[in-house]
């Protein structure tokens, strides 16, 4: 039985690292509405136009305008193949669209798997991030290098790049807008028992097992 879930923490705390994880081992999707969204920005589209300079700036775009991106995806999702809801929701509001557009379709949240990280350590993982130009694989300049250096480990490219938004400033104001905004759609969660939270600061492949532990259940 396909099992949807919600990846919650603040930027950086791995969300998308584990995502990935998750689609190689089970029959699940990842639905990033930051990946839907530079996808947008990097094709020049109308919406990537309206949205890019907000990004950058490190604000949250508008809950209507990803809500509707979250339903188109979830058009495309079978019923056997599990959502791993990445960056969404991020505010009441979404939480309560996600709500109807899983309702909609008999679909129901199965999981809350909140990563309890340390701020000050996350600037640190944030502004070392890159990504493979070519494929988007993910490093990181200490912890994840490529193993031959300068050459993509998933598809050979020697093309990376970094998100325009991964500097400290922005990172610290993404990190206040889920302190102020995101952080308290958790008791809406906790209300229906289906909150888990488990320690983001591990390895990778201890946070990879802690959530493996919560599918499960
Ligand atoms: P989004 O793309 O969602 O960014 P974010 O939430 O800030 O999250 P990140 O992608 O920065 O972090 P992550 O938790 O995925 O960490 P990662 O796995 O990469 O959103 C970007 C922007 O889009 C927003 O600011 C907003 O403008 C807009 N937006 C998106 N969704 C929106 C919404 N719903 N509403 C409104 N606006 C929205 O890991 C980080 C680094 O750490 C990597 O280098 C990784 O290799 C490393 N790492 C990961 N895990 C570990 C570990 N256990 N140990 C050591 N290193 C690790």
């Amino acid at each position: 039985m396909a099992k949807d879930i919600i990846l919650l923490g603040p930027p950086g705390a791995g969300k998308g690292t584990q995502a990935h994880r998750l689609e190689a081992e089970h029959a699940m999707v990842q639905l990033s509405t930051g990946d839907m969204l530079r996808a947008a920005v990097k094709s020049g589209s109308d919406l990537g136009k309206q949205v890019q300079a907000v990004m950058d700036a490190g604000e949250l775009v508008s809950d209507q305008l990803v809500s509707d991106l979250i339903d188109d995806r979830l058009d495309q999702l079978g019923p056997d193949t599990g959502a791993i809801f990445d960056g969404y929701p991020r505010t009441e509001a979404q939480a309560h669209a996600l709500d109807d557009l899983l309702d909609r379709r008999n679909r129901k949240l199965d999981h809350v798997i909140e990563l309890e990280v340390d701020e000050e350590a996350l600037v640190d993982r944030i502004t070392g991030r890159y990504t493979c130009a070519r494929c988007g694989a993910g490093y990181h300049d200490r912890y994840k290098q490529p193993e031959t250096a300068g050459v993509c480990d998933e598809c050979g490219s020697e093309e990376f790049k970094r998100r325009p938004d991964d500097n400290e400033e922005t990172v610290r104001k993404r990190m206040a807008d889920y302190r102020a905004k995101t952080a308290p759609i958790l008791p809406l969660y906790d209300a229906r028992g289906i909150v888990t939270r488990i320690d983001g600061m591990g390895s990778m492949d201890a946070v990879q097992a802690q959530i493996e532990e919560v599918l499960k259940a």
